[in-house]
Formats: C-alpha cells, structure tokens, sequence
C-alpha cells in the first residue's frame, strides 16, 4: 500500500514535471532564439543577432554584399512564423527573403517563397510568392500590402502541410496553394525536408520595374530586421488551423480583390494555351 500510493505521488510529480518541460520547451513554441536555431550562410558581420536571448536578427546590404541567414535543421511540414520590420526609405532594387526550401544541389529542388521588392520612398512594396516542386517553378503571385512594412514588425506565415500551401500576413492568407494529386496533377512539395532561410541582396536587375530603377547606393547599408519566430512543426490535428476557415476565406477574397498584383493564373501572355494544370482548380 505505502508504495504504490509513493509511486502514484512520483507519478503526479513526473507529469507536472512534464507540464512545465513542454510548457516551456524550446521546440514545442518557439523561444525565438536565432543563435540556437539558425546560421548565417552569407554577408559575415551583416548579420547580427541581439536582443535578450537572441530575439532580433538584422540583415544588412551594403554595396560589397548583401546577407542571409538559414535554420540549422530541416524540417517535413509545419508552420512557421517570422516577425519583419523591412527596409525603410528608398529601398528600390532592394530584396528581401524568407523562404523555405530543400537541397538546392540536387538540381530537383523544392521552394516556397515569400520576397519582399522595395521601392522608392512612399511607393508599396511588392510581395511576391512562388511555389517550386521538383526544380520547376513558375508559380507567382504577387500582392501589395494594406499598411507600410516599414514602420513596425509584422508576422509573415508559411504553413506547409501535405494537402496545402498557406501564405499568411497577420493570419490574413494572400495565397493558398493546393496539392491536387488527387486528381492527377504532381505539382507539390511533399517529398524533400526543408530549411527555413531569409536573405537581403540586391536585385535591381531585375526587381524594381524591370530593373528601371536602380539602388540608391548613397543611402546603404540597407537594413532589414527579423524578430520572434515560431517553428511548429507537428502538423497531426491541426487541419482546422492549417486551412481556411469562414473568416479566412472571406479574407483571401478580400486581399486577392484588393492587393494581388500579378496572377500566373491568369498572365495569358505568358502562358497562351498552355496554363499548368493546377489553374483550373482555383484554389492556387
Ligand atoms: C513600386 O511603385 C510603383 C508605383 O506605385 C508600382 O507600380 C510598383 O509595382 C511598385 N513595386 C515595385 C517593386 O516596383
């Protein structure tokens, strides 16, 4: 009797010991450390963590380089949430990343990107996505935003599960991009793990008006911050908050009324007969 009524109370205190351990574990929520969780991968000095327990990341762009950074895992599904303050002023030719994607050597890679172009002062920002499976992308679509990116942090979401693609600003969705291999089409990443990765470089061949407008060199170093990430990678239950839901949609629907500037979907230029399959579904 003494001993199983001991056992039963070392039991109690396993599981509140266990409580605590999840409650405050790292990897079950995000403690947003950048030391612990990612590396730089290129700019040396231009990448810079600080804030009590490595909170904030600055990325820098100057005319020698421009810097990045990756996470030192790779992950197979999940969510993930990243905090941006982009670069302020004249960001023109400016481009700044936070994408997920797999071995880029392998040449059959896969890649969900969002790119954030800058712009002359007072002109929005374009906020690009593309979805890459197997190498193959051609994928975009681009949005502006309903408030200056510039001025305060805003939270930028991948969700990635087998059946979709989220892309979220402020848990409004801009995209949803569906893996319809049920009926036929194989166009998803599902099959390689992937590492999360951010970037500020210079594009102004090609970012700003067809690479019209050129950095304005006079104002670097340039300067983007990235603060309070979350990666949550169990997806089990979860479907409810890795899909629309009513409010959602009706949001979706508002930002592709409203913001989306370009449409793969519907670039007949681009494509003339031949849209990818995927576009007769919609939800893309
Ligand atoms: C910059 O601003 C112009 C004018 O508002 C706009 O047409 C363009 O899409 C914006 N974005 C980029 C990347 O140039």
């Amino acid at each position: 009797m003494r001993i199983s009524s001991n056992m039963h109370e070392k039991m109690l205190v396993f599981k509140f010991v266990m409580v605590i351990v999840l409650v405050v574990s790292p990897t079950a929520y995000g403690a947003g450390n950048f030391n612990a969780e990612f590396e730089p991968t290129f700019g040396g000095q231009r990448v810079r963590v600080s804030g009590p327990g490595g909170q904030t990341l600055a990325l820098s762009l100057d005319k020698g380089s421009g810097s990045g950074f990756r996470s030192k895992k790779d992950y197979m599904f999940g969510r993930v949430d990243m905090q941006l303050k982009l670069v302020g002023g004249n960001s023109a030719g400016t481009v700044t990343t936070l994408y997920l994607s797999s071995d880029q050597s392998t040449g059959r890679h896969d890649e969900i990107d969002f790119e954030f172009l800058g712009n002359v002062s007072g002109q929005p920002y374009t906020i690009h996505t593309n979805v890459f499976s197997q190498g193959e992308g051609n994928r975009e679509q681009q949005f502006h935003l309903w408030f200056d990116p510039t001025i305060n942090f805003h939270t930028y979401s991948i969700v990635w599960n087998p059946r979709l693609i989220m892309f979220l600003v402020d848990e409004t969705p801009l995209r949803v991009f569906r893996n319809y291999e049920d009926r036929g089409i194989m166009f998803f990443p599902k099959n390689q793990r992937q590492k999360i990765y951010a970037s500020l470089w210079n594009a102004d061949d090609w970012a700003t008006q067809g690479g019209l407008v050129k950095t304005d060199w006079s104002k670097a170093p340039f300067t983007a911050y990235y603060r309070n990430f979350n990666i949550d990678t169990s997806i089990n239950g979860k479907w409810k908050s890795h899909d629309l839901n009513a409010y959602t949609r009706m949001r979706l629907r508002w930002v592709q009324k409203n913001y989306m500037i370009y449409n793969y979907c519907t670039d007949w230029k681009r494509f003339s007969q031949t849209f990818p399959p995927e576009c007769k579904h919609g939800g893309v």
